[in-house]
């Protein structure tokens, strides 16, 4: 905008106190149309100034006093101000002759001198000149503003992309470092899947000659101390078997049969067993929401996971703590931890306790296998794992609360039940025998040599007769070479062609063939949809197997052959 154009108000000073100085001047000014105010001394021009005027005509003896007031307002301008003066000198008071107009020169800055007497013209041409300057210093204070406010502007614009880019990568940070742990505990849960496979093998051999070795003992009447030996020595592989059991559910390999439950009723009927398990002296209280959801989930592993909750709970507590057990229907949001479910809806059961609580440290660490701040021989560090792995498999999550000397709550979320599923009650699956088992030719396919041999030596103890492949191709070659076998027993994780390949394939020849499933549990989701009838689990009791074999030939008798998905 044009400053010099637009309407304005200018307002000129005037102190001359002698004689009819002021009045002349006002006058003078009046005639130019520019409005003008008399001050009496230099304390009301100071009142005036500060008050706003745009040029001040000062007469030279006014100034002769103290203007010490007057040079302190100058030197405390604004940096875009430079009020003017017009000074009226005496005849003959110029500059040159003059050292008092040199001071004010020094204490007022922009000073014009003017000596008296003056044509009126002239001293409006003075004055026209202080206020157009003075117009320039406003126009220059207004750039000057509008600049610092765009500046102001664009500092908080840089400002708030500063902070948003910091959020943008504090963000990024947490999803990589979430991706980072989930990545570490996929490595670590195929690795140890791989390892407990490998040991289900191990502990087939151990247990399957064990029992054979007993056997023999018991046939030749020695009954002493070697079979105590034995004893342990069985009991030592089963508590390994439990131990990779546990390994497996870890990295979500375990067989889960999951059904819908209602929670409550898990809970309540737990009771006795969670008061037994913490001893009398901690109090436990039960929060059951009402109108639950029915979550889908396999009632024993749940309950596995409570009572490791619930140890855990007792280990972090003093005698005399408080557990509490609460179910409640959870709507979530999307997970913040790798641990937590997706977002959803889910049935949660959550055990609290009033213990130790843990560090955010040792939370960061609680599902990795094997980590325990528990003395040697007190804990294993596989609870948690445990239950991670069985929420996750279950299609649902864990979340951990905990406040160093303030307790803990773990939720385990679990998937919520379609309300139309209906109830079932899991009939566990039995092969009532009562005929005498007869001989049968089996086809035994293990690509475990020793595994292979301790199976081949029960399978015979039972009565059949073994034929036996190391691999799916040589299976399907017996099959095809021999006629008349009645069951296919097959390991199901095999190099190459795996055993529900090979079956697949034996199908496609002899439809009506049945087949019995080994497996050391590491690839089960492979046999999702079979019945737990057609497979056992290594390491395998003579027992189990004997009576799994017969339930399946006896199905071949009845045409009912092991379904297997396509
Ligand atoms: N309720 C709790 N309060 C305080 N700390 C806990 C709680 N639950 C677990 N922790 C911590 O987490 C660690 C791992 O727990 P986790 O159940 O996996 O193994 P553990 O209890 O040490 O051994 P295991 O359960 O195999 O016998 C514990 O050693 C303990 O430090
Ligand atoms: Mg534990």
């Amino acid at each position: 905008m044009n400053k010099a154009t637009s309407p304005r108000y200018e307002r000129v000073l005037i102190l001359a106190p002698r004689g009819r100085d002021a009045v002349v001047a006002k006058e003078i000014l009046r005639d130019a149309k520019l409005h003008s105010d008399i001050c009496l001394d230099i304390p009301e021009l100071l009142q005036q100034l500060h008050r706003g005027a745009e040029v001040a005509v000062v007469t030279e003896e006014a100034t002769r006093g103290d203007i010490r007031l007057l040079a302190s307002w100058v030197s405390s301008q604004q940096p875009w101000s430079d009020f003017p003066f017009v000074i009226l000198t005496e005849h003959g008071g110029g500059l040159e002759r003059n050292p008092a107009a040199a001071r004010l020169v020094n204490t007022l800055g922009n000073v014009s001198f003017l000596e008296r007497p003056f044509h009126p013209t002239t001293l409006m041409s003075v004055v026209q000149t202080g206020l157009r300057g003075r117009q320039r210093q406003y126009e220059c204070r207004r750039l000057n503003e509008e600049l610092e406010s765009r500046v102001a502007e664009r500092t908080g614009e840089l400002a708030a992309a500063n902070h948003q880019l910091i959020n943008q990568i504090k963000e990024r940070e947490n999803v990589e470092s979430t991706l980072r742990q989930m990545q570490r505990l996929e490595a670590v849960g195929q690795l140890t899947s791989g390892v407990a496979h490998d040991f289900n093998n191990l502990l087939t051999v151990v247990l399957g000659n064990i029992g054979f070795v007993e056997k023999g003992l018991a046939e030749a009447g020695l009954d002493g101390k070697l079979t105590q030996r034995l004893g342990y020595m069985r009991a030592a592989a089963e508590r390994g078997a439990r131990l990779t059991d546990q390994l497996l559910s870890f990295s979500r390999r375990q067989r889960l049969e999951p059904r819908p439950l209602d929670l409550n009723e898990t809970v309540v009927n737990m009771r006795d067993l969670l008061q037994s398990t913490l001893g009398g002296t901690t109090r436990i209280e039960t929060r059951l929401q009402r109108s639950l959801w029915s979550a889908m989930v396999d009632p024993t592993q749940l309950e596995l996971a409570v009572l490791n909750l619930a140890i855990n709970a007792r280990d972090a507590m003093q005698v005399g703590g408080s557990l509490t057990v609460q179910t409640e229907n959870a709507v979530v949001g999307p997970p913040l931890r790798p641990e937590e479910p997706p977002a959803g809806e889910y049935v949660s059961v959550c055990v609290s306790d009033n213990g130790s609580g843990m560090s955010e440290e040792i939370r960061a660490k609680v599902f990795e296998p094997f980590f325990t701040t528990k003395e040697v021989g007190k804990g294993s560090g596989l609870g948690l794992s445990q239950v991670l792995g069985f929420a996750k498999q279950s299609g649902g999550g864990v979340r951990i609360n905990s406040r160093l000397d303030q307790g803990t709550s773990v939720h385990i979320y679990l998937p919520r039940a379609e309300p139309e599923t209906a109830k079932v009650t899991a009939a566990p699956l039995r092969a009532p025998w009562t005929g005498a088992p007869r001989s049968a030719t089996i086809l035994l396919v293990d690509d475990d040599n020793e595994v292979r041999e301790i199976t081949r030596a029960m399978l015979r103890e039972l009565g059949h007769v073994v034929l036996e492949a190391g691999s799916g191709g040589a299976a399907l070659d017996v099959l095809q070479r021999e006629a008349g076998i009645d069951l296919l027993v097959v390991d199901f994780a095999m190099p190459g062609m795996n055993g529900a390949e090979v079956v697949r394939l034996a199908h496609g020849r002899q439809p009506n063939l049945p087949v019995l499933f080994v497996t050391g549990f590491a690839d089960r989701g492979g046999l999702a949809g079979v019945d737990d009838a057609y497979i056992v689990g290594k390491p395998f009791h003579y027992e189990e197997l004997a009576s799994k074999v017969q339930f399946a030939l006896r199905g071949k008798r009845a045409g009912n052959v092991v379904p297997l998905r396509r």
